[in-house]
């Protein structure tokens, strides 16, 4: 159990006994830290069903909580808030419970169903851009906290590799060449094993074709039969298609590799074809679908929307598959996978279009009523100018490039704070490696994942302030002083009561991560552990200047420390690995 829990418990026994809702004795970290340690404002909310005044009823609550062995001091202030302080010993016994369990406090979450958290989301042939860095890094940590909170996870990347983009290069590369096998009807195969085409090429086709097809009808009527064909099933485009597929998947792989970041499933829109035909068959039969100018939809407005919610359309008037058809039909397929959770980490631009297919899921009854689908949106990450981040050329962001660029400075940064100086070059190109995408995670994460933020490389960067190499930087030390601790033979032992203020905010500080961990599992938001991450270097520090543990005399005050310091850096190090950073071994 937590703390916060365990003292709610207490006040809400104390509610109980004077005949009031035992819900009142919600007890939070006190938001005056000078005054107290945590609070509780139950007598507020109290008073007037109670019929009395709340500082009367706050006196009683303090009366049938008080417990010398817990509570050093219990006051009722203003209104009637009670101010809550803790016994030394009580501290220090629950952080020894803490630093004796494993999950440090945190309670083991179960489901109804596996979780499946689909992001990255990038799409065949076409550069990432910055939604997909966002997707990708908010989707890592969701995966890792939904995982580490107890839930059976499963990732899947959902690749954009069936629609129309995919129609648009299959002409863009017979215009080029012509006289590939894939485009010759009558050819019988076998097909060429060598892809004709690099990721390069296809990258630079792309705009070519998209340009195209956007100014010249026929080109894109060319495109959208192409599209057809292919999802059709004919031999040449598909065979096409796998190269296509293939050079993207491995630069893909690369691009993951790089973040540090793994997915369960490599699935994709492709990967539900077989689905679809079976689907919307069933769907028609049931009514649930219905015909418009040839095209097949279904209305999934509700009575009492406030907004048009436009119907989710499933076949062009070709036959065509969309978008919202191959993500309807992958909801079926997760069903079946046995997900009862799915969160969608995409872009907030997308919010319509999630509306759409997740009613349409459960109006059709594809997913059964208890299965929860949610959209987990995040705004831009923007250049210094507010627009959508570019690179200086411009262009689209290259996720190489942009590894490139914060390893570069967070070399430079690493200089500048005359850190990992005397180690060998490969090492304090790894360990910038390691900064360099700490910047760039924390600098996403901490920040709510609705809001919009400025890409700035400098602050990112810096040693100081609310980064992440100032917490990876941190989280060095801590084990530089364990590692030293450890030549000398001193090995940590049983926690006491804390010795002076500092230890104390520290301890309050470890103890409040089952409730950080929850938040961030029930809002979806990762900057709820980052901030936390933040304060908890933040008050390490102030104890590591207060107490000097390497010269403390005492021998079981200096035990205590060091197991302090190793519960500290078991926790920051669970943290950042959440928000999916590593700790270098020095820096
Ligand atoms: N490929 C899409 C894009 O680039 C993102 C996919 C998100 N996931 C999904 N199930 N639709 O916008």
């Amino acid at each position: 159990m937590s703390l916060i829990a365990d003292l709610s418990e207490r006040f809400a026994v104390a509610f109980e006994k004077l005949g009031l809702d035992p819900s009142l004795g919600i007890v939070t970290v006190s938001d005056r830290s000078d005054l107290a340690q945590f609070q509780c404002n139950g007598a507020l909310a109290a008073a007037k069903a109670a019929g009395r005044a709340p500082r009367d009823i706050a006196e009683d609550v303090v009366g049938g909580a008080a417990d010398p062995d817990v509570f050093s001091e219990l006051s009722v202030a203003g209104a009637g808030f009670i101010n809550i302080k803790l016994t030394d010993q009580f501290l220090g016994q629950w952080l020894a419970s803490v630093a004796a369990d494993g999950r440090f406090g945190a309670q083991r979450h179960t489901g109804n169903g596996k979780v499946l958290v689909d992001f990255g989301g990038p799409n065949v042939a076409k550069a990432m851009h910055v939604g997909h860095l966002r997707a990708s890094l908010i989707g890592d940590s969701l995966q890792k906290i939904f995982r580490w909170a107890g839930y059976d996870v499963i990732s899947d990347i959902h690749i954009g590799d069936w629609g129309t983009q995919m129609g648009q290069l299959l002409i863009e590369v017979e215009r080029r060449f012509p006289d590939l096998p894939y485009f010759d009807a009558g050819y019988t195969g076998p097909y060429p094993e060598e892809a004709p085409v690099t990721l390069d090429d296809l990258q630079e086709m792309y705009p070519v074709v998209a340009a195209r097809t956007d100014e010249d009808p026929e080109e894109r009527d060319r495109a959208r039969r192409a599209t057809l064909e292919l999802q059709q099933g004919r031999a040449g485009y598909l065979a096409l298609w796998q190269h296509f597929w293939n050079v993207s998947h491995e630069a893909q792989q690369a691009d993951f590799e790089k973040l540090g970041i793994r997915f369960d499933l490599w699935y994709g829109e492709s990967t539900v074809h077989d689905r679809v035909a079976p689907m919307l068959e069933k769907l028609a039969a049931a009514g649930t679908i219905v015909e418009d100018e040839g095209a097949q939809i279904m209305v999934v407005a509700e009575e009492g929307d406030r907004k048009e919610i436009p119907p989710l359309l499933l076949t062009k008037s070709d036959g065509g598959y969309l978008y919202g058809t191959t993500d309807l039909a992958t909801v079926d397929h997760r069903v079946e996978m046995g997900v009862g959770l799915a969160l969608y980490v995409v872009d907030a631009r997308q919010a319509l279009h999630f509306e759409q297919v997740f009613r349409a899921a459960h109006k059709s009854g594809i997913a059964p009523p208890e299965m929860i689908l949610e959209h987990v949106p995040f705004g831009t990450m923007n250049g210094p100018d507010g627009k959508p981040f570019k690179t200086r050329e411009g262009g689209v962001l290259k996720l190489d490039d942009l590894i490139g660029m914060v390893t570069g400075a967070a070399y430079r940064r690493l200089e500048e704070a005359e850190l990992a100086t005397n180690y060998g070059e490969e090492e304090r190109r790894e360990i910038s490696r390691q900064v360099g995408l700490a910047a760039l995670k924390y600098g996403d994460l901490s920040n709510h994942r609705t809001s919009n933020y400025v890409f700035d490389l400098d602050r990112f960067t810096s040693f100081e302030g609310k980064t992440g190499p100032y917490l990876q930087y941190g989280a060095v030390r801590i084990k530089s002083i364990l590692r030293r601790a450890g030549e000398r033979d001193l090995a940590p032992g049983e926690i006491l009561a804390p010795a002076n203020d500092a230890e104390r905010q520290l301890m309050l500080v470890v103890t409040r991560f089952p409730e950080v961990l929850d938040r961030s599992v029930e809002f979806r938001a990762p900057n709820h552990l980052a901030e936390y991450a933040y304060d908890m270097v933040v008050a390490f520090n102030r104890f590591y200047e207060a107490c000097h543990i390497l010269r403390e005399e005492d021998a079981g005050r200096q035990a205590s420390w060091l197991r302090l310091v190793e519960v500290t850096l078991g926790l920051l190090t669970l943290l950042l690995e959440l928000l999916g950073i590593d700790v270098p071994e020095r820096m």
